[in-house]
């Protein structure tokens, strides 16, 4: 099936794609994703020849999880996109069942695209190789081949998503791997020219009993203490409070000792996301700022996504910068998505109602509500598309914020349950695109991403509460799409 006239069709489909404005109405206007086929994990993500390289998990072939490929988008104003291109295909020995995820290196002009080739043995039996491709500033890639070859023994073959990170001028890669006795771990190489890896051994945490396997792992720098470690478990018990999709994704932060192997003192996971729907983020370093991209969809729950039936799945979030303060990472839409902002609609300061509807005749839209809020206010934001509608509910006395998707007929239904601290104002940062809403909360305390799939176009927005509401701030934008070309 991979063969050239297979990539011939797909480079036509794109060209045809982009043509024509037949989209349907939950194709989002400025959320990465691809015209056909299923979007997973950001991968490679790079600053590089003076443009961001957004590359990507991406079966072009159809909406299953199989056949990965590494797909790539490059922007410099996050408005203008270059159109997809294929950049790893998995047709060698060593992966061919999947280029699977990792990262990207500037090193000696080119970027390195480190990745997790898997594959199938004829016995029916998971590898996983280390692997390397060299991609140059013309765009021409080269597969490089293995660079690690299998897990290492105490270990199964769930070895994957290599992520590389630079200390005193050495290379250091986590992989996520599990252990023989079925727990979520990673594993450190190190390297002194980014190609010869000699394994150190696992990250000592005082996680040691969390979940059957870490997925994505990232090693971030923080400041000159400390070290984000960002990852995703697979298999934590939901709580009331956490936990509640099938797999999650999070952070803790610590002092790394590359010595002794070990995240020291470090704070308890938290999620870095309370919506329903995201997983896998990676993490790179741009002008001194860590910019994360997440995956909008999570593994194994295709059944509730009804864009299938459309031939494509799921996007990749907006970019967000991460801020530490008070040992939490904040999470702040990059300045640059200003340049979608297409007109204001709305701009209004101290207004106090006892009700407020606001009507979008695009859905797609920046909005950002600040709310006074009294010590037993119950607010609510509820978005109404005829006669279905999401709901937030913000109870200031408890301190818990809800939101309900039951409301709505297609897509997955239910309600996330979180805790959020707040002072006098609850602070809401929206980004609401055709079938995603990415809310920001508290200046980025904390975030929930959730695809919807409404059947009515329009879009009204009430907000409530069971006292007057204090509006401080209600501004909202038209947001354009973005461009592929
Ligand atoms: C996470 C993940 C990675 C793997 C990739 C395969 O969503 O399962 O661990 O490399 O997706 O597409």
């Amino acid at each position: 099936m991979l063969n050239e006239k297979s990539y011939k069709k797909i480079e036509q489909d794109l060209n045809l794609y982009y043509s024509n404005n037949n989209k349907d109405i939950w194709r989002n206007n400025f959320h990465i994703e691809m015209p056909f086929g299923l979007v997973n994990d950001p991968n490679g993500l790079s600053y590089f020849n003076d443009k961001f390289h957004i590359f990507y998990q991406w079966n072009p072939f159809g909406c299953e999880h199989k056949t990965k490929h590494w797909g790539l988008v490059t922007t410099t104003d996050f408005v203008n996109f270059t159109k997809p291109q294929i950049i790893l295909k998995p047709e060698d020995w060593f992966d061919k069942n999947g280029c699977y995820s990792g990262c990207g290196l500037v090193k000696d002009d080119e970027l390195k695209l480190y990745y997790t080739g898997n594959v199938r043995s004829a016995s029916g039996e998971r590898e996983s190789y280390q692997c390397v491709a060299a991609y140059n500033k013309n765009g021409i890639v080269e597969k490089q081949g293995v660079i690690i070859e299998k897990q290492p023994e105490g270990y199964t073959a769930h070895f994957r998503d290599p992520y590389i990170f630079i200390e005193n001028k050495i290379y250091y890669m986590v992989l996520g791997v599990q252990s023989n006795d079925l727990k979520g771990k990673v594993l450190i190489y190190k390297s002194e020219d980014a190609m010869k890896w000699e394994l150190l051994g696992e990250l000592k945490t005082d996680m040691k009993n969390f979940g059957y396997m870490w997925e994505c792992p990232n090693l971030v720098k923080i400041n000159d203490e400390k070290y984000g470690f960002i990852f995703s478990p697979q298999g934590l018990e939901s709580m009331e409070f956490k936990y509640q999709n099938i797999f999650q994704s999070g952070y803790v932060i610590g002092s790394l000792d590359l010595k002794e192997l070990k995240l020291d003192n470090h704070s308890e996971f938290k999620e870095l996301d309370m919506g329903f729907d995201f997983y896998a983020p990676q993490v790179f370093n741009h002008d001194n700022q860590n910019l994360m991209f997440g995956w909008i969809g999570l593994p194994d729950k295709d059944f509730e996504y009804p864009t299938f039936e459309h031939g494509w799945m799921y996007s990749l979030t907006i970019p967000r910068v991460l801020e530490y303060k008070n040992n939490v990472l904040y999470q702040k839409p990059f300045e640059k998505l200003k340049n979608l902002r297409q007109s204001q609609i709305l701009n209004i300061n101290d207004l106090s109602c006892s009700d407020y509807k606001l009507n979008l005749k695009s859905r797609c839209a920046e909005i950002i509500l600040n709310l006074g809020i009294s010590e037993t206010n119950i607010v609510q934001v509820k978005f109404k598309f005829k006669d279905e509608y999401i709901l937030i509910t913000y109870d200031k006395k408890s301190q818990i914020c809800i939101i309900d998707r039951s409301n709505m007929c297609l897509g997955g239904k239910g309600i996330r349950k979180f805790k959020l601290e707040t002072g006098e104002e609850l602070k809401l940062h929206m980004f609401i695109d055709n079938s995603v809403m990415e809310i920001y909360y508290q200046d980025g305390l904390e975030v929930t991403t959730l695809m919807y799939f409404p059947k009515d176009d329009k879009l009204e927005i009430e907000i409530k509460s069971d006292d007057k509401i204090q509006i401080n701030e209600l501004c909202a934008w038209n947001l354009r799409s973005v461009k592929y070309e």
